[in-house]
């Protein structure tokens, strides 16, 4: 398509209305006001008339009343209408939230990252891309790279963790799925879709873990952690960006010209285009930076947001904002250049259908294939975190009772579950009878899942059943709802419901096996203590009675690594493991410790550290080994780190050496460890292999008071462990050039 050629034929409403992204249901074949979406957006002021409709450049939320996503069919007559109705028959692009999984919904991105396994992310994107696709989607507005430390905030379950090392490979795992592994500006084929980078940015780390809150931090932090999630699913040539919320400098992200501009296109060479959150444009009103519409329109095109989100203060506005000579036409064309740009690299003008087809995506959602991907994701996800042996259960020989209000919950997909339905999800109650057979399993509920329950007429059955059983499978969490947008809390543990149910049983069965379903850390600091293992499943999607079962019977061995730390309790959030050292670190994690950056009334470590994860089986690392002590910096030096590893318990299992690195002097503050590596290898039972890494420079850099990236000379402490807290390291020294 010539792109230029189009831009000069178009009219200004067509450019302004490519700019402009609506809902399905305005398409529902009747009158744009008979359909009265309830969107937080203004949709009363659109004042769109019918035939506007059709010239509008994207369309999100592709599902009908009922939330069930739209067919292709569906979505084809509404690209056949817009081609029909719009002077130059231009594509729409249908965008939706792929987060994890289509159809087929595998675990949370929070979930993945405990994987460790960017190639798994990969394949699980890829997956998702292909029914998405195929059903007629175009863009996933996915990943989320948010870097989020505060459980408080619900949307850590959308997000890769704490950390940027972690974050930054499945970033970029995510978007070579979603998109292929092209070059950034080449074509993305119909199997795949275009992915959407998001929040730009900085949105993890609202005040007080309250979304959509002000997030105040030094542009070292953001620089340091914040950035480098985006700049990965840059460099892997993510097709789009969705400006954030909140306010950041004080301006709210979506009419901040430093970000969106200066920072996004002009120091990080981002091309693609740059889209806002839903009703963000108005919201610069709300959030008191404009005072009008006009004034909104004018900051995010001024900032560089080429389309707006479920609102249309640029059709209201911009024509004004063009005679006033507020705004240029260059500045109109620049941004429907790149709408038209993203459409040309999905290949919508060569086939507006992008061969999707309603047949084909019905093969291929929930097929035995993508079922079992879903499967392998969630049993690598799965983090187990305390077993004292009782885990793997036998098959036979034992009464198990199955309780909670997560036993027989199809609400096991999570946030931003797509078109991922309850009754294609196969719930721990159905995984446990299919495993040691329904005579095997009782089950009783408890109590509600219902965060604010207080029934508990339901506990004195499940205690019954507990009574009668050699060990109880409890099933406790959070409802799917409780966490992921707009779902904040300001208290971590357990439902009081849920703890009066715990403790009932605890009471007439000490062996007891927590099944956790969370979209968060939570704190888990009593039941850590009485538990005799604990398994966090996250939510695994689809599949989670089928892989979870695998895993307490022994089909499976758990090999999840914790991507967030978990606190003891809410006060110690925000909580990470790549924190400074301070001038007074607390020494002793038990006693009052006077002069020391510490709490009285807690140890400062978490119940369970970033990178933390147990096995059937045991690892035993042995010490590491240094190619040598010195590096040279400036002449592309190397050295190697390793260590053998050797599985020394009963079983075959997967394991992930990290590697951890501490600058002991820096110019400026420099964390007490960053993640700088990591390998998940396959030992089999008395097999022992060695992991390497190499460091060089590049790996030693960081962001200086200067905002430059660099590495400087100095003492290096490296550790080679199974989690954040490891302790035997080594040091090695880079010499100045
Ligand atoms: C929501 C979310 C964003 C999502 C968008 C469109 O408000 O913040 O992640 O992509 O709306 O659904």
């Amino acid at each position: 398509m010539d792109i230029e050629q189009l831009l000069k034929e178009m009219s200004v409403f067509e450019k302004i209305m490519q700019c402009t992204q609506l809902i399905s249901s305005f398409y529902r074949g009747t009158k744009v006001e008979d359909n009265a979406a309830n969107a937080i957006g203004p949709y009363t002021q659109l004042g769109l008339k019918q035939e506007d409709i059709y010239l509008a450049g994207s369309v999100n939320f592709l599902s009908d009343e009922t939330g069930a996503m739209l067919p292709a069919s569906e979505l084809r007559r509404i690209q056949k209408e817009c081609m029909e109705r719009s002077p130059h028959h231009i594509p729409t692009l249908f965008v939706q939230d792929v987060i994890h999984g289509y159809v087929t919904i595998y675990p949370i991105p929070l979930a993945m990252a405990a994987t460790f396994n960017p190639d798994l992310m990969e394949r699980c994107a890829a997956m998702a891309a292909k029914e998405a696709s195929m059903n007629g989607v175009d863009m996933a507005l996915g990943p989320m790279v948010d870097l989020a430390r505060d459980a408080r905030w619900g949307r850590v379950a959308e997000g890769f963790g704490e950390d940027p090392f972690l974050g930054a490979a499945m970033a970029k795992a995510s978007v070579y799925g979603y998109q292929g592994r092209q070059d950034k500006k080449a074509k993305i084929s119909y199997e795949h879709v275009g992915s959407c980078m998001k929040h730009f940015a900085g949105y993890g780390a609202p005040e007080a873990g309250r979304d959509y809150n002000l997030v105040d931090m030094s542009e070292l932090t953001f620089r340091s952690f914040y950035l480098p999630n985006y700049q990965a699913a840059i460099e892997a040539g993510v097709s789009a960006a969705m400006s954030a919320f909140h306010a950041f400098d004080g301006i709210p992200v979506t009419g901040n010209k430093k970000i969106l501009k200066t920072l996004l296109r002009d120091e990080l060479h981002f091309e693609g285009v740059v889209m806002s959150d839903y009703a963000a444009c108005t919201e610069l009103i709300t959030q008191g930076v404009a005072e009008n519409e006009e004034e909104a329109a004018y900051l995010s095109l001024e900032a560089t947001c080429d389309i707006e989100m479920m609102t249309t203060v640029y059709a209201q506005s911009v024509p004004v904002l063009l005679k006033q000579g507020k705004i240029k036409m260059s500045q109109l064309d620049d941004a429907c250049r790149r709408v038209l740009t993203v459409k040309e690299r999905l290949g919508l003008f060569i086939d507006p259908y992008r061969q999707c087809d309603e047949q084909k995506a019905k093969t291929l959602f929930l097929c035995p294939k993508h079922r079992e991907l879903a499967k392998e994701a969630a049993e690598e996800s799965a983090v187990l975190l305390k077993n004292d042996g009782i885990l793997p259960l036998p098959k036979q020989g034992k009464k198990v009772a199955l309780i909670g209000p997560l036993a027989s919950n199809p609400r096991i997909l999570g946030t931003w579950r797509c078109g991922g339905q309850e009754k294609d999800s196969v719930t721990m109650l159905q995984g446990l009878q299919e495993k040691i057979g329904a005579n095997n399993v009782v089950y009783a509920r408890g109590c509600d899942i219902d965060y604010r329950g207080t029934d508990e007429r339901e506990i004195p059955l499940a205690v019954q059943k507990a009574k009668e059983a050699d060990v109880v499978i409890l099933c406790l969490g959070e409802d799917e709802d409780d966490s992921g947008e707009s779902a904040s809390k300001t208290n971590l543990t357990l439902p009081d419901i849920q703890k009066k149910l715990y403790r009932a049983v605890l009471a007439v069965n000490p062996n007891i096996v927590l099944c956790v379903f969370n979209g968060r850390p939570l704190v888990l600091t009593e039941e850590n203590e009485t538990a005799r293992a604990i398994l966090d499943c996250f939510f695994p999607g689809s599949e989670c009675g089928h892989a979870i079962a695998d895993l307490l019977f022994g089909d499976a061995n758990p090999s999840g690594k914790l991507p967030m730390s978990f606190p003891r309790n809410v006060g110690q959030c925000p909580l990470y493991y790549n924190h400074v050292n301070t001038g007074r670190p607390r020494s002793d994690e038990y006693h009052r410790c006077w002069n020391q950056s510490a709490y009285i009334d807690s140890p400062n470590t978490p119940l369970y550290p970033f990178g933390y994860g147990l096995s059937y089986t045991k690892f035993a690392y042995g010490p590491l080994r240094l190619s040598k002590k010195v590096l040279q910096q400036g002449k592309a030096d190397s050295l190697t780190v390793s260590c053998d590893i050797t599985n020394i318990g009963p079983c075959d299992g997967k394991e992930t050496a990290q590697l951890y690195l501490r600058d002991l002097v820096g110019s400026v503050v420099r964390p007490v460890r960053e993640l700088k590596g990591f390998q998940k290898v396959f030992l089999r039972k008395g097999e022992t292999k060695t992991v390497s890494f190499e460091i060089q420079e590049d790996l030693l850099a960081f962001v200086a008071s200067d905002f430059q990236k660099r590495a400087e000379p100095g003492r290096f402490r490296v550790w080679i462990g199974s989690s954040s807290d490891v302790i035997d390291g080594d040091e090695f020294v880079l010499n100045k050039e």
